[in-house]
């Protein structure tokens, strides 16, 4: 049941390639040594860990010792976050309306040392107003963070003009490109932020680990102690074969020119228009309406709709999911971090989406294991779920 699946839910996580998983294997098998020893095993765990943070360095054009590896973006999130407001004396960190939960649990821990969080206010198809730039960037603020690629609706962020609005201010500035990475792989450089986050399992890489990357000239206070590792930073023995699964899932992704384009080219050459043409095909149907951008300002693998039954009455995106997923099709309805929560998308609330609807937002994300002949169906399959529904 499982693998006949239409798997459509790239944003959630990714199926890791076969490369990746013999990656991970070889680096268990051949450099188990915990790579702070000073024995022969250690020193060869040593090297091989060096080799991967100089092969990933390489991929985002930083210096080695400009990446922490991180068990996820979840904890990048918080170590940039935490780690840099603490070096900071406590004011105001600003937020896009439509970050991902791990961002707000982050700036919610920062108010009990005396911070106070403000939100960016987006449009209605999620994107920041940058209107508000002059107004949210004065004092006090002193950090900002925005989502690259909005998990839910697919907006890309205007994150090098902001970036580049902070830099001038002196003010601290994270970049949570989470979403965006699996679909272009640019310099670091190219964000204008001083600390990015990511995780691999989100480009067919394993799960449990990520990446910080940040500006090395700038103070983060750790979060855990220990043993000091990743340059006292994220202390714990590294998490070397999930290391060596990003470091080949990263070597395989696009290279996206932040300069010259905004929007990545996709996680494979097929995958944008693939997306094209079953976004055409959803908007035929009766019910169905994009949610987020138009294609101009959208990832390219990622279809958001507000779905309604055939009477024009929105419909749960949690029922349709099930019912997608009965018949063979496995998508989301929304932030997968929610989906056992019956409750209002925080990000449809954001960009003032009708009450009624805010429950009604369906995600189809793309990704390069995808053929046409899979994408064929999914129409007929939403009006059959639709109909089941209504
Ligand atoms: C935009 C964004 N940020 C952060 C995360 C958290 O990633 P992880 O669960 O790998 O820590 C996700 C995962 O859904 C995400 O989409």
């Amino acid at each position: 049941m499982v693998e006949a699946e239409v798997y459509l839910d790239a944003a959630a996580t990714t199926p890791p390639r076969q490369d990746v998983i013999e990656a991970v294997v070889h680096a268990q098998q051949e450099a188990w040594g915990n790579p702070s020893s000073l024995h022969n095993t250690g020193v060869k765990a040593a090297e091989f860990l060096e080799r991967l943070r100089w092969k990933l360095a390489d991929r985002f054009a930083v210096a080695p010792d400009q990446l922490i590896f991180t068990s996820g973006a979840t904890e990048s999130v918080h170590l940039a976050i935490l780690g840099s407001a603490t070096t900071l004396p406590p004011s105001r960190i600003v937020l896009s309306g439509v970050e991902h939960p791990a961002v707000l649990a982050a700036a919610d821990q920062l108010k009990n040392k005396g911070w106070t969080v403000a939100f960016w206010p987006v449009d209605a198809t999620g994107v920041i107003r940058l209107e508000f730039l002059e107004e949210l960037l004065a004092a006090p603020t002193r950090m900002v963070s925005l989502i690259a690629a909005q998990s839910e609706v697919g907006a890309l962020q205007p994150v090098a003009k902001v970036g580049r609005a902070c830099r001038a201010r002196g003010i601290r500035f994270h970049s949570d490109a989470t979403q965006f990475i699996p679909q272009g792989c640019p310099e670091f450089n190219g964000f204008q932020a001083d600390l990015v986050s990511l995780s691999a399992h989100k480009f067919q890489g394993p799960r449990g680990i990520g990446l910080l990357i940040r500006d090395s000239s700038l103070p983060i206070t750790p979060l855990q102690g220990g043993g000091g590792q990743e340059f006292g930073l994220r202390s714990g023995t590294e998490a070397l074969p999930l290391i060596a699964g990003m470091a080949q899932a990263i070597s395989l992704l696009p290279t996206c020119d932040l300069d010259r384009e905004w929007i990545p080219p996709g996680s494979g050459p097929e995958v944008r228009r693939q997306r094209d043409q079953l976004l055409q095909a959803l908007l035929e149907l009766p019910g169905l309406a994009l949610l987020g951008p138009d294609l101009h300002q959208r990832l390219p693998n990622h279809i958001a709709v507000l779905i309604g039954a055939t009477d024009g009455q929105p419909i749960p995106a949690r029922a349709m999911v099930r019912e997608l997923a009965r018949r063979g099709v496995a998508c989301s309805s929304g932030s997968a971090c929610h989906s056992g929560h019956r409750q209002d998308s925080s990000v449809l609330t954001a960009m003032n989406v009708p009450e009624p609807w805010r429950q009604s937002g369906l995600r189809f994300t793309l990704g390069p294991w995808l053929d046409d002949k899979d994408l064929k169906h999914v129409p007929d399959l939403v009006i059959a779920a639709q109909r089941a529904l209504s």
